[in-house]
Order: structure tokens, then C-alpha cells, then sequence
């Protein structure tokens, strides 16, 4: 497929965002492998880094390493432990689990397309794959390393990687190198080969009419495609972009916890924004913990939502356990905070409209995923009568302070500008606010 100029450009923003990397030249190495319909070649060219394209010997070291429980500190743990090929790279946990049973702060998003991601992790805090491969082999909670050398030594003290790395490197273990081969491996595993994928691709009979209903009220009613508009430059359903959507809103006082935070927080090292994402109570401010701007207090990567029918539960905490609770969610605007962006809103929707965006939610699911999808989708409807997040009163606009036009009415004593983050800010009563002439 050619693309316009244009287009090509608007991407080559859009997917390297990630601070001091300089847009790559669409690269002059191996062409890339066969892709599936979702999945152009033009976008594959701009994800991957001139010099990076995965040969098949990077790709089968990175794979084994992938699976090596031997990087973690107690041999208990392996990336794959937390992102299970099976579970579409995911461990179907709401946190996920590292040695000695610890939990982590956040729910383990799909590998499956993170080769398109423009940032990794929820936060955005790495910005490639080399990057974010480096952390969890260190972190307390995942696979405990105390630090790269370490991890250098023992990988180095085993026979068969000293010679797999002399072979694929032709030089002795490093950490950058480890690093590189589970990247190959993670730029193979893409994934468009969905019904929808035919269904766009021309075939209209690939969707069924609830199905169909589903992505016009995605693109519609229910706003979806705002934040995770589906198109061929943007083949993952999201904007790349971080939004306070209210997840977990009611748990915590943002205000103060932000207070806390920007003492903590020394932006920029991400080993600590590791640490601190994990490990603590600041998890929640998500995007904060990265940039240090108010506007981004609780805000989260908007996730693809391609295999989204087999990646549950849901959100960067795992606190939405079906697709018709991630329904309820939106549909009530999502829970109010003074950071909510300002894309939510009361949504309306019926509970026949619930159930086609749910059943084309679960029609995004790669083929190669069919049966655990349709296993999943008998299970989440089988706890479609248990609705927790469910506010129908507030849905429908009879009860609540969301209104249509806007999230926050009163935005002069909530507007976060006047929050005090940065130090206590009195809010300007509105009547002192212009001085008569
Ligand atoms: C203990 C479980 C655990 C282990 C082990 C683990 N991960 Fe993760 N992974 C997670 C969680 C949780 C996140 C999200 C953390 C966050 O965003 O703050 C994540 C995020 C990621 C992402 C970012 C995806 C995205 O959409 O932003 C990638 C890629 C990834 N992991 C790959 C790996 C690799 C490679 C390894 C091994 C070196 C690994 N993970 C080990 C749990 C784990
Ligand atoms: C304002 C932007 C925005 C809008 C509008 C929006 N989303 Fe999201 N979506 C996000 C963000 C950001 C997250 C992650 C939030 C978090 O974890 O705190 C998310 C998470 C999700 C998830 C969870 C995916 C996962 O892997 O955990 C699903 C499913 C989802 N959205 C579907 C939808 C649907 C369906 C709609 C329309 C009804 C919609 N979204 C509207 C931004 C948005």
C-alpha cells in the first residue's frame, strides 16, 4: 500500500514521540517479513529503527530469553511468566505477580504490536524496547536483578548463551545486547489478522450485524474513536497519546497525592519512575510521574484494543474485570476528578448498544486467538448480569453533575491551574476575578 507524503509524515511524528530519538529513514535493510491485512509495510518500516530490523538469529536468542527464568534472581521468573504467548502476552491477572508472589502496582499490557507503540508502558516512560526490556529485569517486584552487571555475569557464566552471543553479536554478553535480542523478538510478534481486519479489507460479511452496529457506535454515540480511532495509519485503535480517563478515581486524593509525588519524583530517571510505577502509591499518577505537568496527574496510555477480547482484565490496574464493566465505565463519563480529560462524557447508551460495542470489541481478536477468544467471551457474559460500574441514573443524564457540554461546570473552583501542586494556590472567588472598569 503507498501512502501519501502527508500520511508518511503525520506517522513518522506519531511513532516517535520518544525523547532524543530522532526520526528513523525509512530503512534501507532487509524488507519486512510477511505482515497480516492490519499491518501495512509502510508502518512497519517507520516502527522499526534502521539497523534493528530483527534477523532470524536475533529473534531465536531473544525468544529463548524471553523465556529464561534464569534472569530473574530466584530462576523463578521470566518476561514471559508476566506475558504468556498463549494469553495473547498477557497473564490474565489483574497485577501481575514477580519472584517470592510479590504484586505489582499495575496490570501486564500485551507484547502482541508494542513494536507500533510510540512509548512504552503505561506512563510512556521508556521509549523503545530496548528500553523497557532493561527495567523489569531489574526491578525488586518482576525479576529482582540487583543490577546489569550482574545479570551480564550470569548469563555470561552459562555455556550456551556465552556462545549464542558470540555467534549473533559476535562479541561477549552486555546488556545492550540482551536487550536488542528480546527486542527482535518483540518486532515479530504484530498482530492484524483480525475479522475486522477482513471485514475493512472488504470482506462485509465478517462482522455480524451486531458486530457492525458495535463499530458504528464506536465511531459514533460512544465516542471510542476519539482516543482509539482504528484506521490504516493508526492500526493499534489508539492515539498514542495519555488521557485521565478517572480509573480508580475514587480511590485516591489526586491533589494530595500529586503533593507528595513532586517531592519524590526526580523526573527524567526512569529507573526510580520504575520503582515508583510499581511499588507504590504514586502509581496512580501515572503520566506525572514522567513529565511533572499538572494536566497529567492520573493520565494513562490509551492501550490498543486489538486483542482486547483475550487481554483482560482491563485498565493500568486491572480494576475492570469485563469489556461490559469498561462499557459501564464510559458510558457513566467515567468516575470525576479534577484532572478528567475532557473527551469524557456521559455516553447514554442502552444496554442493546452495550452489547454490540462489546461483541465488536471481542471481533478485533487475531484469528490465531479464536478459540480463547470465543472461551472469554462465554465468561464475560456469563458475568454480564454483575455490573459494579454500572450507573444507569448517571448514563442517562438524570442524576449526576455531568452534564453535555462539559465534565466539570464549576471549572473556576476546579480548574487544576488552581489546584496548588506546586504550593497552595487560593482559588480567586470568580467576582474578584475581573476588576470593574
Ligand atoms: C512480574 C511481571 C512482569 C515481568 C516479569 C515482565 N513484565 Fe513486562 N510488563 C509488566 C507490567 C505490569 C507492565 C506495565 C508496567 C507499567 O506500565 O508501569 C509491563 C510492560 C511491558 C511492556 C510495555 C507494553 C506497552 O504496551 O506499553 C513490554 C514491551 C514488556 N512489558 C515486555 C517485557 C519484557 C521483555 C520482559 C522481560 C525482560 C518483561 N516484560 C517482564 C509485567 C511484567
Ligand atoms: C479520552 C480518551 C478515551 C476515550 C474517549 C475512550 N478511551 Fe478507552 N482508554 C483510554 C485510556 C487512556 C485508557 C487506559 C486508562 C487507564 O488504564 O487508566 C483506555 C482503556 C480502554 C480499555 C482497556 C484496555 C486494556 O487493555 O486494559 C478498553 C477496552 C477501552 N479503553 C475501550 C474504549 C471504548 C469501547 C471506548 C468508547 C466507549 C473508549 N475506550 C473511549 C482512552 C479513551
Amino acid at each position: 500500500m503507498r501512502l501519501p507524503s502527508g500520511v508518511v509524515t503525520v506517522l513518522a511524528v506519531v511513532l516517535n514521540t520518544g525523547v532524543g530519538h530522532a526520526a528513523p529513514a525509512p530503512s534501507q535493510g532487509s524488507p519486512p517479513p510477511p505482515l497480516p491485512p492490519g499491518v501495512s509495510a509502510t508502518l512497519w518500516k517507520l516502527s522499526v529503527p534502521p539497523g534493528s530490523e530483527p534477523t532470524p538469529e536475533k529473534v531465536a536468542l531473544g525468544e529463548k530469553l524471553f523465556r529464561e527464568k534464569r534472569l530473574s534472581a530466584d530462576n523463578t521468573v521470566a518476561c514471559m511468566t508476566c506475558h504468556e504467548p498463549e494469553l495473547g502476552f498477557t497473564d490474565g491477572k489483574a497485577l501481575s505477580e514477580g519472584i517470592g508472589n510479590q504484586k505489582v502496582t499495575r496490570n501486564s499490557p500485551t507484547v502482541l504490536n508494542a513494536v507500533f507503540n510510540a512509548t512504552q508502558f503505561w506512563d510512556g516512560r521508556s521509549a523503545t524496547l530496548e528500553d523497557q526490556a532493561k527495567l523489569p529485569i531489574l526491578n525488586p517486584r518482576e525479576m529482582g536483578m540487583p543490577n546489569p552487571e550482574a545479570v551480564v555475569a550470569k548469563v555470561r557464566a552459562i555455556p550456551e548463551y556465552a556462545a549464542e552471543f558470540k555467534k549473533v553479536f559476535g562479541r561477549d554478553v552486555n546488556y545492550d545486547d540482551l536487550a536488542a535480542a528480546i527486542a527482535a523478538f518483540e518486532r515479530m510478534q504484530f498482530s492484524g489478522n483480525a475479522r475486522f481486519d477482513k471485514f475493512i479489507t472488504g470482506d462485509a460479511k465478517a462482522l455480524s450485524a451486531s458486530e457492525k452496529n458495535g463499530w458504528a457506535l464506536f465511531n459514533g454515540k460512544a465516542r471510542c474513536n476519539s482516543c482509539h480511532a482504528g484506521n490504516a495509519v493508526s492500526p493499534l485503535f489508539s492515539d498514542q497519546k495519555f488521557h485521565n480517563i478517572g480509573v480508580a478515581a475514587h480511590k485516591q486524593d489526586f491533589i494530595a497525592l500529586a503533593r507528595k509525588g513532586v517531592q519524590v519524583v526526580r523526573t527524567g530517571d526512569e529507573k526510580q519512575i520504575d520503582e515508583l510505577a510499581l511499588q507504590t502509591e504514586f502509581s496512580e499518577l501515572g503520566r506525572f510521574l514522567v513529565t511533572k505537568q499538572e494536566n497529567d496527574v492520573g493520565s494513562f496510555k490509551t492501550p490498543t484494543l486489538r486483542n482486547v477480547g483475550i487481554t483482560g482484565p482491563y485498565m493500568h490496574d486491572g480494576s475492570l474485570t469485563t469489556l461490559w464493566d469498561v462499557m459501564d465505565h464510559y458510558n457513566k463519563g467515567g468516575v470525576p476528578n479534577p484532572f478528567l480529560d475532557g473527551g469524557m462524557q456521559r455516553l447514554g447508551l442502552t444496554e442493546p448498544e452495550i452489547d454490540d460495542l462489546v461483541s465488536f470489541l471481542f471481533a478485533l481478536t487475531d484469528s490465531k486467538y479464536d478459540k480463547l477468544n470465543k472461551e472469554q467471551l462465554a465468561k464475560q457474559r456469563a458475568r454480564r448480569n454483575n455490573r459494579p460500574e454500572r450507573d444507569t441514573e448517571v448514563a442517562l443524564g438524570k442524576k449526576g453533575h455531568l452534564g453535555d457540554l462539559a465534565p466539570n461546570p464549576d471549572l473556576h473552583v476546579k480548574n487544576p491551574a488552581d489546584l496548588g501542586i506546586y504550593g497552595d494556590v487560593t482559588p480567586v472567588a470568580p467576582s474578584t476575578q475581573s476588576k470593574p472598569r
